[in-house]
């Protein structure tokens, strides 16, 4: 069918008026499917092709997640600005310095997954993925497996201690519970061992920082003091979201060279380390899989270490796999701090990079 003929073919199928206007509340009251202002007529839908009431038409042949074409164009902008408000026992998660949204991992789950796909965090810390894992059975297209690996026990059991608590409170309010997923406790590098080849999905995680563990909660520290002293308008900037408190080196890198070089090595080192440790990792996911990696940029210096870009390029030398966006993810609810003022231009990190790569096929 040529071009024009489709659109009149398109047109025709119209909900239309007198005036040859779209007449929504018709199509309402006869419980017509509409989409984009338009009357899906479903007798008119490929074989591939299935209306699901209220989200749009869903395309069987989607290899990537369970969204439809609506909801697909929406899940691959670039940027989620978005903030999230404390959740899911955040006060106890927020021992961990670096703990992720729940809702924001059940976002990306979401966007790299199916309904039963398994989803493998390495670097798990309190279970923001895991916790994500679970969301999805009841606020996105259906659960997902999730396992976990973490070395440190106390985040283990942090985890463990707030799905407990949180599960209490869903009873409490009537609702059904929050899955309990496999956190395993130990090294990465060991437990990978376990898991099978080509059986993850979608590898989602938080990696370490070099020098960032033992760093993470002085960070914290420190900056909630900034925040109370050096905010411009502490007034204005709500200080309570989920998003706060995290990965601070965003905000800051290590202060002084011993910092940085002390620790887990030195940044290349640390590079290394990761990129052998992808390179294993990536057995384990499946061919059509994805590896999704949060990564923020740190400021140090008085120079930008642009560790997103540098991760990335290390990640690809050794592992057999292609990287296929930067996400953003922007918290418009992050507290500003002042740094630099008056002299030098420092940024104000309110953003973290989420690389996504794909897995090399031999084709
Ligand atoms: C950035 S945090 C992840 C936080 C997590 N996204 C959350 O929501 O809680 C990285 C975690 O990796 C853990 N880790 C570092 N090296 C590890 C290793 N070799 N094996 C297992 N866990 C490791 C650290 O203890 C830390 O909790």
């Amino acid at each position: 069918m040529a071009e024009d003929e489709r659109e009149q073919h398109r047109q025709s199928r119209l909900f239309t008026d007198d005036d040859g206007e779209f007449d929504a509340e018709r199509a309402r009251e006869e419980s017509l499917p509409v989409e984009d202002g338009e009357v899906i007529d479903t007798d008119e839908l490929a074989d591939h092709q299935r209306y699901v009431e209220g989200r749009g038409i869903y395309d069987e042949r989607n290899r990537v997640n369970d969204l439809t074409g609506k909801e697909w164009k929406y899940a691959t902008k670039s940027v989620i600005a978005e903030g999230y408000p404390p959740a899911l026992q955040h006060d106890l998660r927020s021992e961990h310095g670096g703990q992720k949204p729940p809702r924001l991992c059940a976002e990306l789950i979401g966007r790299f997954s199916k309904t039963g796909d398994t989803v493998l965090d390495p670097f798990a810390g309190v279970g923001g993925t895991l916790f994500g894992a679970s969301l999805c059975e009841h606020e996105g297209t259906g659960l997902r497996e999730a396992i976990g690996f973490e070395r440190n026990r106390r985040w283990v059991e942090i985890y463990e201690t707030a799905l407990e608590r949180e599960n209490e409170e869903r009873r409490e309010r009537g609702e059904p519970p929050l899955a309990d997923q496999d956190m395993r406790h130990g090294d990465c590098a060991d437990l990978i061992e376990g898991v099978p080849d080509d059986s993850v999905d979608l590898l989602l995680t938080d990696v370490p920082y070099w020098h960032m563990d033992e760093l993470e909660q002085t960070r914290n520290e420190r900056a909630t003091r900034e925040s109370k002293l050096g905010a411009f308008d502490a007034a204005a900037v709500p200080d309570e979201g989920e998003g706060d408190g995290e990965e601070t080196p965003t905000d800051e890198g290590p202060t002084t060279e011993a910092d940085a070089e002390t620790g887990t090595g030195t940044k290349a080192e640390w590079l290394d380390d990761m990129a052998a440790k992808f390179e294993r990792f990536t057995d384990a996911v499946a061919p059509d899989g994805h590896l999704v990696v949060f990564i923020g940029d740190m400021y140090r210096e008085q120079s930008y270490e642009f560790l997103s870009a540098d991760l990335a390029r290390a990640i690809e030398s050794t592992a057999p796999v292609t990287l296929a966006a930067n996400l953003i993810w922007y918290d418009p609810t992050k507290d500003l701090h002042v740094y630099g003022y008056p002299f030098s231009f420092v940024p104000s990190m309110v953003h973290q990079n989420v690389l996504v790569f794909r897995p090399e096929t031999d084709s």
